[in-house]
């Protein structure tokens, strides 16, 4: 269906507001709910999307996410769709400024879902989580993708040898724990951190795990 049919635009802030030419709020039910004919991706019930909803909505916005994501030139940026994806349903990630969240993984990544104590990811390893958020007016915003990359043993000592990166929806770089504005980017191991117990990893939701894992 082109009924998400989306053009983008780039506003300040390197947030992109996604305006999504709907045309199902006349007929409005089902899987088709909330979704206006003004113009704008509209919302009926912001920040309680149900996952059905959430999967909708990414899935209208997915092909134009990854694309400006891409334009970054970041390897994991330009092939994560091509990854599993470990969620069943985008989900509200409060420490990811509270926006709707997705994570994939390289084929690297394959004991993700299967983390016990001691745990550890082998280098070359890589977790995308990309993000959208639905503003009180319910429009959606494209948001930053976060990258946690496995660099070799012994390289990063201070990260458990991660990297840590932050892109914008317009493919800048926010932050890069290995490059540029690496400083913007230090609070994402002072939380990760944490959770030492599975390589500085916390894994999804229970509710929102594509498969069951612990
Ligand atoms: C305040 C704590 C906190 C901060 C800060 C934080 N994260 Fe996370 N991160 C989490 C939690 C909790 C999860 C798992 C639950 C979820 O997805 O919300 C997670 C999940 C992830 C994942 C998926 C792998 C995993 O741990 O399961 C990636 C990738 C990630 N974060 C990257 C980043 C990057 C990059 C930054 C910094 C720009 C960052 N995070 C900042 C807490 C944090």
């Amino acid at each position: 269906m082109d009924r998400l049919k989306s053009v983008l635009q780039a506003l300040a802030l390197g947030v992109l507001v996604l305006h999504i030419d709907g045309a199902a709020r006349a007929q409005s039910s089902g899987a088709e709910r909330g979704l206006g004919t003004t113009g704008h991706l509209m919302i009926e019930t912001p920040g309680a999307l149900t996952p059905a909803e959430a999967n909708e909505v990414y899935d209208g916005i997915a092909d134009d996410l990854a694309g400006f994501y891409a334009m970054s030139r970041e390897p994991a940026a330009i092939a994560f769709r091509k990854w599993r994806r470990y969620n069943s349903a985008p989900y509200l990630s409060a420490t990811h400024g509270n926006r709707y969240v997705n994570n994939y993984g390289n084929r690297l990544s394959a004991g993700y879902d299967r983390m016990t104590s001691g745990f550890r990811m082998p280098a070359g390893a890589v977790l995308v989580k990309n993000s959208f958020t639905v503003t009180a007016d319910g429009e959606v915003f494209g948001a930053a993708m976060f990258i946690m990359e496995k660099l070799p043993a012994g390289r990063r000592p201070g990260t458990g040898d991660w990297r840590y990166v932050m892109i914008m929806p317009d493919g800048s770089y926010e932050g890069d724990s290995e490059g540029d504005n690496a400083a913007a980017v230090g609070y994402c191991h002072d939380c990760h951190a944490a959770d030492a117990r599975t390589d500085f990893l916390f894994y999804i939701p229970k509710a929102y795990r594509a498969v069951a894992g612990d």
